[in-house]
């Protein structure tokens, strides 16, 4: 595992990130721009990976590092990324270790930016890192919250759990592409908006980042899917045809439309509830004397209702819960008629809402438990197709789907 640091004060908790993937048993080999060095030294990292670690292309003369290094690594993770360095990376500049380190890799990469909110607003820096993800690196944050100088916003390092995972989840083996060839999934993601007045509405915190991730993982298969999206600012996931729908009410039509064609149903959005009974056409003033009440009525149950008409289809369900109790879970699982339930925690920051890991547990109708530790969202979908895969081929007979 190549460990690359860059210069900023987040290259301090680069020591931490060593140490921890030290302890899920990857051999650390550091690699540091030069002004990383001004922040922590290179026997900091050589102490705790127990192999030199290199600032400069010239560090051993005996070899030719950056080239043997990268050839090296199963993956490489730059943690912290600066601006500087994204933008290096983005244009191919070949001026250090770290570059030259970079442009020699060809096994999967991970960036983690870290660096003071307007540099990361930047159109420069924002175009920089849309053009590696285009290339396929892999971006974790950065998220928002206090940076060096007293200053507070996006722009702070990610945590490093939600590295780590990432690390790991481009580590893991992938799946044979074409294993669900020909299957229609119907997938759902994010919140939905139940508007109180043309400006304002109820919604929740999903960002869809579950739901897109569980239709990448099913396109990349081989599935035809289609995602029935709440809004969300996340890119369309390759392969997949979206639909984007506003309320429950929108999102209803939608999925029992596409569901009738479907073989697989997952439902990983967070529907509301609750909508005003009543939304006003003219945006409520605030100067009136009288301070609106809002009264709610019940949103049809979406997955009940497919669950109620299930036919053949496999039907999956997301529980966001605060624990991840097996009985509730069971309990919603025969209730709604599903085949299988993700049970995610959404009381922790690392879980749930808007984050990229997750930690659950998956239930299935015919007994079977997979408990899911912190993991990323990709790698929960990864298993939860896997599970599909394997209810599909049971009904075929033990054989591979052929396709619709
Ligand atoms: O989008 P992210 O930021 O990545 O966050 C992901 C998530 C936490 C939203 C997701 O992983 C998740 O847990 N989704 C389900 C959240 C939820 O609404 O749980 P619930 O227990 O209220 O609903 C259970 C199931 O019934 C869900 O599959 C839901 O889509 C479905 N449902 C709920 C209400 C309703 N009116 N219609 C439905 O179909």
């Amino acid at each position: 595992m190549l460990l690359g640091v860059s210069g900023g004060i987040a290259a301090y908790k680069a020591a931490s990130l060593a140490r921890a993937l030290l302890k899920v048993g990857a051999t650390v080999q550091v690699v540091m721009t030069r002004s990383a060095t001004q922040f922590v030294g290179t026997a900091t990292f050589a102490g705790l990976t127990g192999r030199p670690a290199y600032a400069d292309v010239f560090d051993d003369a005996e070899r030719i590092i950056h080239i043997d290094l990268a050839r090296e690594a199963d993956a490489a993770v730059f943690a912290p990324a600066t601006a500087h360095t994204l933008a290096r990376f983005a244009h191919g500049l070949a001026d250090d270790l770290v570059t030259n380190a970079y442009l020699t890799a060809t096994c999967p990469v991970v960036v983690a930016p870290a660096m003071h909110t307007e540099m990361w607003l930047h159109p420069a820096t924002q175009a920089n890192v849309a053009v590696l993800r285009e290339r396929g690196v892999r971006v974790v944050g950065p998220d928002a919250g206090a940076l060096a100088g007293g200053d507070v916003g996006p722009g702070r390092l990610a945590e490093e759990a939600e590295i780590l995972a990432a690390v790991l989840d481009v580590l893991a083996p992938r799946a044979e592409a074409g294993a669900l060839a020909g299957v229609r999934f119907v997938v759902t993601a994010g919140g939905t908006r139940e508007p109180l007045d043309p400006v304002r509405f109820i919604g929740n915190r999903s960002s869809g980042k579950m739901g897109f991730a569980v239709a990448a993982e099913a396109a990349r298969r081989g599935a035809l899917v289609d995602l029935v999206s709440g809004p969300s600012h996340l890119p369309d996931p390759p392969g997949v045809s979206l639909h984007r729908v506003e309320t429950a009410a929108q999102m209803r039509a939608a999925v029992l439309e596409l569901a009738e064609q479907a073989e697989v149903v997952v439902k990983a959005a967070a529907v509301a509830d609750f909508r005003p009974a009543s939304a006003a056409s003219q945006k409520i003033k605030k100067d009136s004397d009288e301070v609106p009440v809002v009264r709610l009525e019940r949103n049809p149950d979406i997955l009940a209702e497919l669950g109620a008409a299930k036919g053949d289809r496999i039907l999956v369900g997301f529980a966001a819960e605060t624990d991840l109790e097996e009985e509730h879970g069971r309990d919603k699982l025969r209730r709604k008629g599903l085949d299988l339930i993700v049970i995610n925690r959404v009381d922790a920051p690392d879980a749930g809402f808007n984050v990229d890991t997750n930690r659950a547990l998956i239930l299935g109708a015919d007994g079977s438990r997979t408990d899911v530790p912190l993991t990323t969202k990709a790698e929960v979908a990864r298993l939860l197709c896997e599970r599909v895969e394997a209810l599909l081929s049971a009904r075929h007979g033990g054989r591979a789907p052929a396709g619709t």
